[in-house]
């Protein structure tokens, strides 16, 4: 059993409307119910959504004496956001970055992430399967897979 909170930022609770082109139709929801139905079962998982910096800040350091592992999806704070690169290494969890859309292939704003440096990696245009790859890839870097 390990213990791991999914965290998503600005505008994914808009998934499932918000530019399908990119994003696809699943809705958050969608996406909390299918990492739930492969890992739920085993394992310990809890799902924060925030359009607010600050808010997402304060539950990576609420979550720091739970949470043995963070998966993030910090929406455009992926680009800019030196708060929560911060917080990551404050909190000294395990984390994995992911993005629903292949960063890398898009707008050139969005081919830097300043939070990856903090975390163990990213994964990136696997669609709402991409949270899967991550819990996964927490869960074999915990040795708990
Ligand atoms: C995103 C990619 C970001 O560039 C964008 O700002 C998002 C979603 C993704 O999941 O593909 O909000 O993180």
């Amino acid at each position: 059993m390990a213990r791991i909170h999914i965290f998503n930022g600005p505008n994914l609770n808009l998934l499932g409307s918000r530019e399908t082109q990119f994003y696809g139709t699943a809705t958050l929801a969608d996406i909390e119910e299918r990492v739930r139905a492969r890992f739920g079962v085993q394992h310990d998982l809890r799902f924060f959504q925030s359009n607010v910096e600050g808010f997402l800040v304060d539950e990576l350091h609420a979550t720091r004496h739970w949470a043995e592992g963070i998966v993030i999806n910090p929406g455009a704070y992926t680009h800019y956001s030196y708060a929560l690169h911060d917080a990551i290494k404050a909190i000294s969890l395990p984390t994995v970055e992911v993005h629903l859309s292949n960063i890398h292939a898009r707008d050139s704003f969005r081919h830097t992430s300043v939070l990856v440096p903090a975390c163990l990696g990213q994964i990136s245009g696997f669609g709402g399967y991409g949270y899967v790859l991550a819990v996964s890839a927490l869960l074999h870097h915990l040795e708990r897979d």
